[in-house]
């Protein structure tokens, strides 16, 4: 009987699928996540892996597990997973693509607007009974109709913000690795530089990869119009914090929605949280219960076609491993 570890809480849902498999499952109940001390325990005679962003699957970890045949992350984003340690030992890494990309895409739309039209700190002024008389030059806000939205990194996440901005009569920028065929409306520019130069709304969709840890910095920002604003849904480290704080206290950008952090949760005492113009999410662009629930369904199946010995339907580095993977159909 293979034995499956899931490292967060998961729907009943979920849990029934896996225990209708015959599989031995163990499900991490607590609030908090696993340390990695109490994963690499945990491991020791599992199949199959499913893992969440709150724990780094390396190379310690997988050398804790010798029977592990696959990691089934919860997520489109596997920077979490030590692959090239994975694609050593021919343990097969899987995620869940396509599913999450119009729920987040919804979320970064959300944050632009709600940047643009500052119902991110209007509301709170409101509510401390500091709303004034009617002022034709009081509480103004940002149009978003006819701006510019620069997409950085034109992938599922990306595609659908455009078709969103595109229903706001927005210009659309995007920058990728690759000019795609079908750009929904939006128009290819070949350098980062250029996307931050002409953008009012710069939004991040890119992978974290060691080429994309702190790509927006100092010189980025100094790059973008004084009043654009730049929304993250993506990963943390793809922005350095230290160059956003002081971008935006100078003036440097006008503002920055950001539903990824350096660390997750963010310190309550952490210089961006003393800024009006810098709003931040709990990492939730995926958070609704439809999309979590397919999310979950989808890691089910990659897990359970793993433990059986057979490829994950998404699994991403089936090329990789194909001479050495302990998965055998
Ligand atoms: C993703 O899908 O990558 C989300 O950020 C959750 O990890």
């Amino acid at each position: 009987m293979p034995k499956i570890l899931v490292t967060r809480r998961t729907f009943p849902e979920s849990a029934a699928a896996l225990r209708a498999s015959g599989a031995e499952v163990v499900i991490w109940e607590d609030s908090d996540a696993p340390s990695q001390a109490d994963l690499i325990k945990a491991v020791a005679d599992i199949d199959g892996l499913y893992a969440h962003i709150t724990n780094q699957v390396n190379a310690e970890v997988m050398d804790a597990a010798p029977n592990l045949k696959v990691i089934a992350e919860f997520g489109v984003g596997y920077d979490n997973i030590e692959i090239a340690a994975a694609n050593e030992r021919g343990i097969a890494v899987c995620n869940t693509p396509g599913i999450l990309s119009e729920s987040t895409a919804d979320e970064a739309f959300a944050l632009l607007a709600s940047m643009a039209r500052r119902t991110h700190d209007l509301p709170a002024m409101v509510k401390r009974g500091e709303w004034g008389d009617f002022d034709p030059l009081g509480y103004l806000a940002t149009d978003i109709h006819h701006k510019t939205l620069g997409i950085v990194g034109m992938g599922n996440i990306g595609s659908e913000m455009a078709k969103r901005a595109a229903g706001f009569n927005m210009n659309v920028l995007y920058f990728n690795r690759k000019k795609r065929n079908e750009e929904f409306g939006a128009t290819y520019v070949d350098s980062l530089e250029e996307i931050l130069e002409r953008s009012d709304y710069v939004s991040l969709h890119n992978p974290l990869t060691p080429e994309t840890t702190n790509m927006m910095s100092t010189d980025q920002f100094k790059l973008m119009k004084k009043s654009a604003i730049l929304i993250n849904t993506t990963r943390g480290p793809v922005v350095d914090q230290d160059a956003l704080y002081e971008a935006l206290k100078s003036g440097e950008i006008a503002g920055a929605a950001l539903d990824v952090t350096v660390p997750e949760p963010i310190p309550a005492d952490h210089p961006l949280l003393t800024l009006d113009n810098c709003l931040i999410m709990p990492h939730v662009a995926s958070a609704t219960g439809d999309t979590r629930m397919k999310m979950a369904m989808m890691s089910v199946e990659n897990v359970l076609a793993g433990v059986a010995g057979d490829w994950p339907p998404y699994c991403v580095n089936q090329a990789e491993i194909a001479g050495n993977a302990r998965i055998k159909n």
